[in-house]
């Protein structure tokens, strides 16, 4: 009975001491979760692949924090003095319809050829400024310039004409 005893005492007494040692590690595993409970992997993950570069549009978004690129609108708006003027038509000429009127590319009328006007201005401006907007054969739509307003369409229009009477 004695042997009994003696072995009842030292089995209890190991299996409190590991109950013990056990909460003192489940104490310890709390602790160092709350150190890391910080930690977001998502955010670092993200950051660490996000691409070097971003596209942005002129007008449509903001140039991305820190960038060194001024928005086209602003160099624009510095060239003509104007607070978000709308393009001049000899602007919205040179920088989208030039390319195919000033040579005729791809059967375009060109500019100063009164002749290849004439039957254009006969239909008239209503006409044409349709046609420039949803595009005729070889002439894209909007001659390309998508953020071009109807007025500015039709001021480019009305460069050309000035110089193809
Ligand atoms: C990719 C070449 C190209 C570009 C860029 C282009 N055009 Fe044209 N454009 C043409 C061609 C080709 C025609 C003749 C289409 C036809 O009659 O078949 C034309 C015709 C026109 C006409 C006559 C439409 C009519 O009613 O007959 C107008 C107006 C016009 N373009 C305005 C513009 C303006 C404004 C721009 C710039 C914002 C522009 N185009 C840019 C190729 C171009």
């Amino acid at each position: 009975m004695s042997q009994d005893k003696e072995f009842f005492t030292t089995f209890f007494s190991i299996m409190g001491g590991l109950a013990v040692f056990a909460i003192i590690l489940v104490i310890i595993a709390l602790n160092l979760t709350s150190e890391v409970s910080d930690y977001k992997p998502d955010e670092i993950v993200i950051e660490n692949i996000k691409p070097v570069g971003e596209v942005y549009i002129a007008g449509e978004s903001e140039p991305p924090a820190g960038s060194a690129v001024a928005p086209a609108e602003t160099v624009a708006v510095a060239d003509s003095g104007a607070a978000a003027a709308p393009k001049s038509g000899e602007e919205v000429y040179k920088s989208n319809c030039m390319a195919c009127h000033a040579t005729g590319a791809a059967g375009a009328p060109k500019t100063g050829d009164a002749a290849a006007w004439a039957p254009r201005i006969a239909a008239g401006k209503d006409s044409m400024l349709a046609n420039a907007t949803k595009g005729l054969n070889a002439m894209p739509p909007m001659g390309l310039c998508m953020s071009c307003s109807q007025d500015e369409l039709q001021g480019a229009i009305d460069y050309m004409l000035d110089q193809s009477q």
